[in-house]
């Protein structure tokens, strides 16, 4: 039994639910990089919050898989983005001719996945770089980006569980829920 805190959570997606639909993300994503000819992945899982994500996904992934993760952040410990971008941790293999995919939790205002993908394309030559987000909250988008591979489509909620937290708390959570 889970012990939560005083914020009231209303779960928006079962454990069953993520679950099912992260199988489907990954068939995409096998098919592509089949039809594309790709013969490995580099998947960098952005951290904290894409680390459940991150694990179930690649488990379902057929193609060989480098795992590499950078700690990168606009939020803080606050519910909006700060507008800045704290990335303490960026230590990045050679990425020159590889298949680049970005694992995010969520694409909010945007500045994190394309700070990411900006840095990467000016240090390197990948053969390809795409985005998987679980989440996707479009309303809140301040820099024009989109991920090729989108979990769910959400409302301008504040999400935990599943890897997201609320200044820390709720990221082991299998399910994910609207908090506060
Ligand atoms: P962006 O740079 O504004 O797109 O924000 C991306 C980061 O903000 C994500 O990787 C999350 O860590 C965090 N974030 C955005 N929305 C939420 C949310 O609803 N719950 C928890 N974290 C969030
Ligand atoms: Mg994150």
């Amino acid at each position: 039994m889970v012990k939560l805190k005083k914020e009231k959570l209303k779960i928006l997606f079962t454990k069953q639910q993520v679950h099912n639909r992260v199988k489907i993300l990954a068939k995409k994503i096998n098919s592509d990089y089949k039809k594309e000819k790709a013969d490995s992945l580099v998947v960098i899982s952005v951290l904290k919050g894409a680390f459940m994500f991150t694990a179930d996904l690649i488990r379902e992934i057929e193609l060989p898989v480098q795992l590499e993760f950078v700690k990168i952040s606009s939020y803080g410990s606050q519910k909006y983005s700060s507008g800045k971008i704290d990335a303490p941790i960026l230590l990045l293999p050679n990425l020159n001719g590889k298949d680049v995919l970005i694992v995010e939790d969520i694409v909010d205002s945007g500045r994190t996945i394309s700070f990411l993908k900006e840095y990467i394309g000016a240090q390197f030559k990948s053969r390809s770089l795409k985005v998987a987000c679980l989440l996707n909250k479009e309303a809140r988008r301040e820099v024009e980006v989109s991920a090729d591979y989108v979990g769910f489509d959400v409302e301008d909620h504040f999400l935990i569980g599943y890897g997201l937290d609320s200044a820390e708390e709720y990221r082991h959570l299998p399910y994910l829920a609207i908090c506060g």
